[in-house]
This record gives structure tokens, sequence and C-alpha cells, in this order.
């Protein structure tokens, strides 16, 4: 198998650390809505092939140009699109990062270029230096592409250096996928400056807001009417299901004040269940890096990560092996920042099994 993701884990695993989602899963508003879009038998029609009343609804609620707006089947989907059909001649992607993108960039012929951020004894770091002395070398239309806040690190990135960035690679697109910025407290989304930059393009996930990742959405945004259109014409005519459309067509419409209460609650409890983990492992002596995302990127001094998660499943515990990702190494491991129980649970069970 080419991929690797979270979420493949065997049977009995009671919880899995593995996928990072909003902790306080679907918000009962949406489930209602789901519900109400089976029992009106939505599955039976095709949705909307422009995505019209979705499209109109996420530009209410996220206070975005409808027109802007490419309607995806999650977030995922965009950086496919992106690489597909914007056919550049290079990827320059900051990693370790999310995504199939070295295996699609393969096949398509597309030469990579890869920033390694830097590391510290607790956090990794962009490393503008590289990126700009990269740009000042660069001919070639490129792509370049990185998650704020990254996964798997939890780095994030500030606008101002997002600026200098889209700035830096004028002549290229810049795809900043930010699939948990709505998950983070102190971050700020780059859809506040996408209007002012034709080269930046954003792209963002409800999958993981609202904890739907069975039924996927999400959408990229970019006030470049060529590559909308380009993206637009690629993407498959019905990409997102008709309950997902429905439910979320009414739900970002008319309970908009709802959801963002629960946005901001959701945020708060990932940020004072991330600094409780935080403190948990560090205890345990186990490297922890700084993070402003649902999930942490641990590194084991003894353990690798295999060997962790087989001892972990034993006890219906699952996490990440962080291993996959590049610049990373064996002893790497990413768990989602859960529920204070079962946040516990998996402190708990580090501590049991004698895992540092
Ligand atoms: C950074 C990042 N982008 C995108 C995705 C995929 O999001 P979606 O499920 O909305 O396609 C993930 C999933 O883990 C991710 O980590």
């Amino acid at each position: 198998m080419l991929r690797s993701h979270g979420g493949k884990h065997p049977e009995g695993v009671k919880y899995d650390f593995s996928v990072p989602l909003n902790p306080l899963g679907t918000p009962e508003v949406l489930v209602k809505l789901f519900e109400e879009a089976i029992r009106l038998k939505m599955y039976a029609r095709y949705p909307d092939y422009e995505y019209n009343e979705l499209r109109n609804a996420i530009a209410e609620f996220y206070d975005v140009k409808a027109e802007n707006i490419v309607i995806l089947n999650g977030a995922a989907e965009g950086i496919n699109l992106a690489l597909s059909c914007l056919k550049p001649e290079l990827l320059i992607v900051f990693e370790p990062t999310f995504g199939d993108h070295r295996q699609l960039a393969y096949e398509l012929r597309i030469p990579i270029i890869s920033i390694s951020y830097r590391e510290y004894e607790n956090k990794f770091e962009l490393d503008l230096e590289a990126v700009e002395n990269l740009a000042k070398h660069i001919k070639a239309r490129a792509l370049i592409l990185f998650s704020n806040p990254n996964n798997p690190t939890g780095v994030y990135i500030e606008l101002d250096a997002i600026k200098n960035v889209v700035e830096l690679f004028e002549k290229s697109i810049v795809i900043v996928d930010e699939a948990f910025v709505e998950l983070c407290e102190d971050c700020s989304t780059a859809l506040h400056i996408a209007n002012d930059y034709e080269n930046l393009l954003v792209l963002r996930s409800l999958t993981k807001t609202f904890a739907v990742p069975g039924l996927r959405l999400g959408f990229l945004y970019t006030n470049n009417e060529k590559v909308l259109n380009i993206l637009d014409a690629c993407r498959q005519p019905w990409n997102v299901n008709s309950i997902a459309t429905y439910a979320f067509s009414k739900a970002l419409m008319f309970r908009g004040s709802e959801l963002k209460k629960f946005i901001e609650s959701s945020k708060h409890i990932v940020a004072t269940e991330r600094n409780f983990m935080v403190k948990g492992f560090s205890e345990l002596g186990i490297r922890v890096y700084e993070s402003h995302a649902p999930y942490i990127l641990l590194m084991h001094r003894e353990c690798t990560a295999k060997e962790a998660i087989k001892a972990l499943t034993t006890l219906g515990i699952y996490v990440r092996d962080a291993s996959t990702f590049p610049y990373l190494t064996p002893y790497h491991v990413r768990v989602a920042v859960k529920l204070k129980e079962e946040n516990i649970h998996l402190i708990e069970a580090y501590k049991v099994i004698g895992i540092r």
C-alpha cells in the first residue's frame, strides 16, 4: 500500500487516538439534519452539481465570497485537484506534513523539493531562511504546499510569515491547508488575506471541525478566477453527497450562531486538554513538541512507535505511528487530543506499560 493514514486500527480498539478530530464529536444540530436528510430520502437524489446553496451557506458562515469557493469532498480532495489539474512544474512542500502528495507527484512526474521544519528540543519551526533562499533560485511555476497548523508537528505559522511566503513565490501558487485551524484557539485563518493575493489558495475541512470523516466536506477558497475555474472543471460533478449537502447547507445558513458557539467551546477544550496531556507525557520523560492543533507529536526516548502500538492495542488503545512522515524517526508517535477521561486513560496506559 502506498498510503499511510490514521484510523486503520485492529479489531477491539476502543480508544482511537490515531485520528485527530473535534473531540466534542458531531454537533447535535448536524446529526438531526443528517437524520432528516435520510427521512427525506436525499440519498435518492443527485446533489446540485453547482452546490449553489452550500456555497452560499459556507460564504455566510465564514464571511467570504460564494463565487470564490470550490466545494470539496474533504480538504484532501483539494490537494489532489491542485496537483493534478494546475499541472505545476515543481512541488515545494514544507515537511513533515499530511497528504499523499508524494505518491501523486511521483505518478504525475512532478519533481518535489522538500523543506524540513527546523527541529528544536520541544518544537518545530518553519525554516524561513531556507524558504527565502529557495525562492531566489526557483524559476519554475511551482505549487507550494503546507498545512497550518501543521500535521503532524502542530506548528502554527503566523499570517505575516504566510504573506511573506506568498510574496516570495508570486509567480507560483501557494496552498495553505487549514484543516485544523478552527480547532486552534490562537490561530488566525488565511481566509482573511485570501482576497488580497491571486496566488494564495486556502483549503478548509469541515470534516475535522464537525467530526464527520465518513461523510466528508471541505472547500477551497481563492480569488484567482482562472485557478478556480480549472479546479471546478476538474472536480467530478457530484463530489459531495446529497446528505452532507442538505445538512451543511441548512446548518451553516440557519444555525450559524449555534455552530459558532460549538466551535468556540471545541477550541477551548482542545487547548485545555492539550495542556493536560503535554504535562502528563512530559512527567513521564517523553519528548513532547509544542502544538497548536488537536493532536500532539511525541518522541519516545526508548520505545519505538511500533513497540508502543503493539503494547497499547492490547489495552484497546491505538495511536498513530508517525515514523511514516518524512524527517521523523521510528520513535515518533502522534496522539489525538480527546476528552479528559480518554486522555487520562492514554497516559495511564503509557505508565502501566512503561513506555518511555
Ligand atoms: C492537514 C490535513 N489536511 C487535510 C486532511 C484531510 O481532511 P479531510 O478529511 O477534510 O479531507 C487531513 C486529515 O488528517 C489533514 O491532517
